[in-house]
């Protein structure tokens, strides 16, 4: 009998019709935004459920269908799934690390060099038909180039946000839990380790790249804001979460800081409206890892996981081995 599997979110068409030669797919192509409830209800009788970032699996989604056997998140980040929860009910619970980790560098620069530059706000002073009121000192900005470029979280893809930093002759700051090998160091453009306060002092733009945790929450608030370079450049493209978005929006407000770039927000998709008040911000909703090729990899990663998951098999990607998955 095939597995029963529920994809929560429209994905790939081709990629919904290779699932369906393995398994039972219910799929959501019209891509409805399932209630908690519907949800619930949805998940019922599945063995396996396919999910981004923006569905959450608390405990009692998870317990409420006893067949449940593995959850796989198309996303690298997985906050949404309360994975003690997962393993204590038997569930295995999945990711798609490192394919996304050189489009999401890629997309940290975009978003670094849009604010610093004032891409957007010259942009939309430009549609407006502003441009006659052109000055010498129109939409000045502060240059990449030869600057300290601050990286917090020194992950994989904090590696590769640092490693694209040599073309511009940045000196690379990081902080992270715990410190890079010197190997990761050196790939990372000589990254220099520093303490989250020297970090915050010195780096002339900075880079959020730490998964949202208890410990994480709010770790970029009104005290560590206060420590910035008023020329500096915030960028997260991280979770929403870690900054403290009503201190953010205070001091982009008063500039004390140039200017955010952020493709993550607390509560999303709902965004703090002052945001949308605001010129000195660069706002996307949740991209980051939203090239075609990696997208695509992504859900390749997880049709992976899936099928080593339902045939018993060791899912290259297991958030929770401990987990003593059902027969
Ligand atoms: C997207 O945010 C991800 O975690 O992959
Ligand atoms: C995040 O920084 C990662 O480990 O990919």
């Amino acid at each position: 009998m095939k597995a029963k599997v529920l994809v929560a979110r429209a994905t790939f068409p081709d990629v919904i019709e290779r699932l369906q030669q393995q398994f039972e797919v219910e799929s959501n192509q019209e891509d409805k935004i399932f209630s908690p409830a519907e949800l619930l209800q949805k998940m019922q009788g599945k063995d396996a459920v396919v999910i981004t970032a923006s569905e959450k699996m608390s405990a009692d989604v998870i317990v409420a269908n006893p067949q449940l056997k593995a959850i796989c998140n198309v996303a690298v980040g997985y906050n949404n799934i309360d994975v003690a929860a997962a393993t204590a009910a038997g569930v295995m619970v999945t990711n798609t690390p490192d394919v996304l980790n050189e489009t999401t560098a890629d997309y940290a620069w975009t978003l670094l060099m849009a604010n610093a530059r004032r891409v957007c706000e010259s942009e939309h002073w430009l549609r407006a038909g502003n441009w006659k009121h052109w000055r010498f000192d129109s939409f000045l900005g502060a240059d990449i180039h030869g600057a300290t470029l601050g990286i917090l979280g020194m992950g994989r893809i904090g590696q590769a946000i640092a490693r694209r930093s040599t073309g511009f002759d940045m000196n690379v700051i990081y902080h992270n839990r715990s410190r890079a090998t010197p190997e990761q160091e050196a790939y990372a453009n000589n990254a220099r380790y520093v303490s989250k306060e020297e970090l915050l002092r010195s780096a002339d733009h900075l880079i959020l790249v730490l998964p949202y945790s208890p410990q994480t929450h709010h770790i970029i608030g009104a005290a560590e804001l206060a420590l910035m370079k008023p020329t500096a450049t915030l960028v997260n493209i991280a979770r929403g979460g870690i900054v403290d978005d009503v201190a953010l929006i205070a001091a982009l407000r008063e500039n004390r800081i140039a200017s955010a770039g952020l493709d993550v927000f607390e509560n999303e998709p709902a965004l703090h409206p002052d945001f949308l008040t605001l010129s000195n911000v660069v706002l996307t909703p949740h991209i980051g890892s939203g090239s075609e090729k990696t997208r695509r990899a992504m859900a390749d990663c997880a049709s992976a996981n899936l099928a080593a998951a339902m045939s018993g098999q060791q899912p290259p990607n297991l958030l929770n081995p401990e987990v003593k998955a059902k027969k």
